[in-house]
């Protein structure tokens, strides 16, 4: 007696199904940027160690990077906390889950719970109607990287550390506590102990922190690195820039001798600095800021250095030579009471000694 006869309309399906696939296709070419970026990091977490302290450092992460114990890493600003604490979740079975670094010092204290504990929806005003992960429950199975810890407000201890005990945290607003797992590191450049001290950190927190701390030097205290670190920076900042930057020894020499009060990023900014405002193609000494060639300790030696300087700027053979020997000669008269020292001191005869000093008298 009747028909139904249903139909509809499929372009908007149609488009749909297209802007779907159009966006599967965007997120796979994200996806594989984001892989080659992690790729790149990874490149870049190259950690350069010549001197003693910092390859026992090294040696230390990777030692404990494949536990779960808790690391605080210790030390002035800019000498590489951050760094080795990648380095700690690089090497850890965690790799391929998230790191989550948490700066204590840059989140308002109002926003800290929220921030670190996550809400549920509606739990207070101003909140995201849907409710919001914490950092963490970003962190689970991976690691939770605690910057500066030593600026966390003393509310904010007392509940990190419950989280710390009981692996366990509760969003606000809240009723279900979740299990989470997580490896903690923590960084600070204040000195933990005298804040515990001054009431102003607790000690019972600063104990679940304090499983194993590493200690890191300012730069000035393991100068070994500084030869290997500019050159590591000249070679990156380079090839950064295409530019093909050269730096004389005697600059190496000062630089090492300087006391870096920035530590490894002030060294970093330094080299960039140079090779984007220096026009001849080799930094000298000269070419460097007042600030740092007024604060170098001269080194006790500059016989060496006088003499690597020699050998870059002249190409005349005889005259090079002539120059080298007046400086050994100079030094050697300087060192030793008699001529005869001098010679042995020289490995030349005693006879040649006087010849040499009369025709360097006048350097003397
Ligand atoms: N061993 C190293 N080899 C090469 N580069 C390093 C090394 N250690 C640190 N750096 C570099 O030095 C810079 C400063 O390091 P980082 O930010 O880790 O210092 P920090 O101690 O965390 O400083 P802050 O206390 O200011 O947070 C970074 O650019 C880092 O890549
Ligand atoms: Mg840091």
């Amino acid at each position: 007696v009747r028909v139904i006869s249903y139909g509809q309309d499929q372009t908007e399906i149609l488009q749909l199904q297209d802007q779907f696939e159009q966006l599967q296709r965007k997120v796979k070419g994200y996806q594989t940027e984001v892989e080659d970026l992690r790729e790149k990091e990874l490149d870049n977490h190259y950690l350069i160690a010549r001197s003693n302290e910092t390859k026992h450092i090294l040696k230390t992460i990777h030692n404990v990077s494949k536990t779960d114990a808790t690391i605080l890493l210790l030390g002035p600003s800019g000498v590489g906390k951050s760094t080795f604490a990648r380095a700690v979740h690089d090497q850890s079975n965690r790799k391929k889950e998230p790191f989550i670094e948490v700066n204590c010092s840059t989140i308002p204290e109002s926003l800290f719970e929220s921030e670190i504990f996550g809400y549920e929806p509606g739990s207070f005003t101003g909140a995201n109607k849907q409710g919001r992960q914490g950092l963490i429950e970003q962190a689970d199975s991976g690691t939770l990287f605690l910057d500066e810890i030593g600026e966390l407000p003393l509310a904010m201890q007392a509940k990190l550390l419950k989280v710390l005990q009981e692996k366990k945290i509760k969003r606000i607003g809240g009723k279900k506590e979740n299990h989470i797992n997580f490896r903690l590191v923590a960084a600070t450049n204040q000195d933990l102990k005298e804040m515990v001290s001054q009431g102003k950190f607790r000690l019972d927190l600063f104990y679940r922190l304090n499983v194993i701390p590493i200690q890191i030097p300012a730069l000035h205290e393991r100068k070994e690195d500084i030869p290997l670190l500019i050159q590591h920076y000249l070679e990156k900042t380079n090839d950064k820039y295409q530019k093909y930057k050269k730096i004389h020894p005697s600059t190496y020499e000062v630089l090492t001798h300087y006391h870096w009060p920035g530590n490894i990023r002030e060294l970093e900014n330094l080299i960039e600095r140079l090779i984007l405002t220096i026009e001849e193609p080799i930094i000298f000494p000269e070419h460097l800021p007042q600030s740092i060639t007024g604060q170098v300790e001269q080194p006790e030696d500059s016989t060496f250095l006088a003499i690597e300087q020699e050998c870059v700027e002249n190409f005349d053979l005889k005259k090079t030579l002539e120059n080298v020997e007046r400086q050994l000669i100079a030094k050697a008269w300087k060192k030793c009471k008699t001529t005869y020292e001098m010679a042995e001191h020289l490995g030349i005869s005693q006879p040649t000694v006087i010849y040499k000093l009369k025709k360097y008298k006048q350097y003397l």
